[in-house]
């Protein structure tokens, strides 16, 4: 469903002398329901690799193929409409609205589609996801209300209510205690075995990164599978 062939990144002006290289000829495939971790220090560009998958930001060089389309030949409107419908994002912040409660947050990514019999269909999901991902008493409270891991459980409720064939989370769990972490982690391998949902999952906990499929580490601007690429060099 994605394969990125040859992504190079950076910031600035390639070849000035605060140009920051990032990803470097990173090549990578992702088949359907498939569930990832990837792990890295920090800075090594984890952040800039979700961003490109989900088509927030383009690539110095390479391609990125999403469900059988190269992104760089879509235009704006058919970006959104994957970014919206197609992928879901849990970002390192959560970027919850603040003047919104939880149910209606959750119900943002609807608001572009007034169609009245789907909307009551989604609706009925906010309330099962925020059920599912145990803070159904969090519903109606907005996000200032909550804590740190209650907003990080909303957040990953919000990037699942339009059902995304792919979902990418960066550190979901990085405020969380070991516990919740474990939960937040567990729920997300459930949507991910229940609704076929890949998933691309950003951590720096390597004891739950093994509950993935796959570990990765990215490390000087690639992907390598395991989570200790420098032990066998
Ligand atoms: N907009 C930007 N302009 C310039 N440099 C940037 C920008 N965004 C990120 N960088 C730099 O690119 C590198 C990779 O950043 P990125 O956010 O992808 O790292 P990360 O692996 O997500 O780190 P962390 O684990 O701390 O979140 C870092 O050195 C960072 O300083
Ligand atoms: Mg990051």
């Amino acid at each position: 469903m994605l394969e990125l062939i040859d992504i190079t990144k950076g910031y600035g002006v390639e070849g000035a002398h605060e140009y920051v290289p990032v990803l470097k000829r990173l090549s990578f495939k992702l088949s359907a329901g498939e569930s990832v971790a990837v792990l890295g220090p920090s800075g090594c560009g984890k952040s800039t690799l979700l961003n490109i998958i989900g088509a927030l930001d383009k690539p110095s060089n390479g391609h990125v193929n999403f469900m059988g389309q190269d992104l760089a030949t879509l235009d704006e409107p058919a970006l959104s409409h994957i970014r919206n419908q197609e992928i879901g994002f849990v970002f390192q912040m959560h970027h919850l609205l603040p003047h919104l409660t939880v149910r209606e947050n959750l119900l943002v990514p609807t608001l572009a589609y007034p169609d009245k019999k789907r909307n009551a269909l989604l609706k009925k999901r906010a309330e099962e996801l925020i059920e599912r991902i145990g803070i159904p008493q969090c519903i109606d409270r907005r996000p200032g209300e909550l804590s740190g891991g209650q907003r990080q459980r909303a957040a990953v409720a919000r990037a699942l209510i339009n059902s995304p064939r792919l979902l990418l989370a960066d550190e979901p769990t990085g405020s969380l205690d070991h516990e919740t972490a474990l939960s937040v982690m567990n729920l997300l391998i459930d949507l991910n075995l229940a609704e076929n949902t890949a998933l691309i999952v950003v951590t720096h906990a390597a004891d739950l990164a093994r509950r993935f499929e796959k570990v990765y580490t990215l490390c000087d601007g690639k992907l390598a599978l395991g989570n200790n690429p420098g032990k066998n060099r």
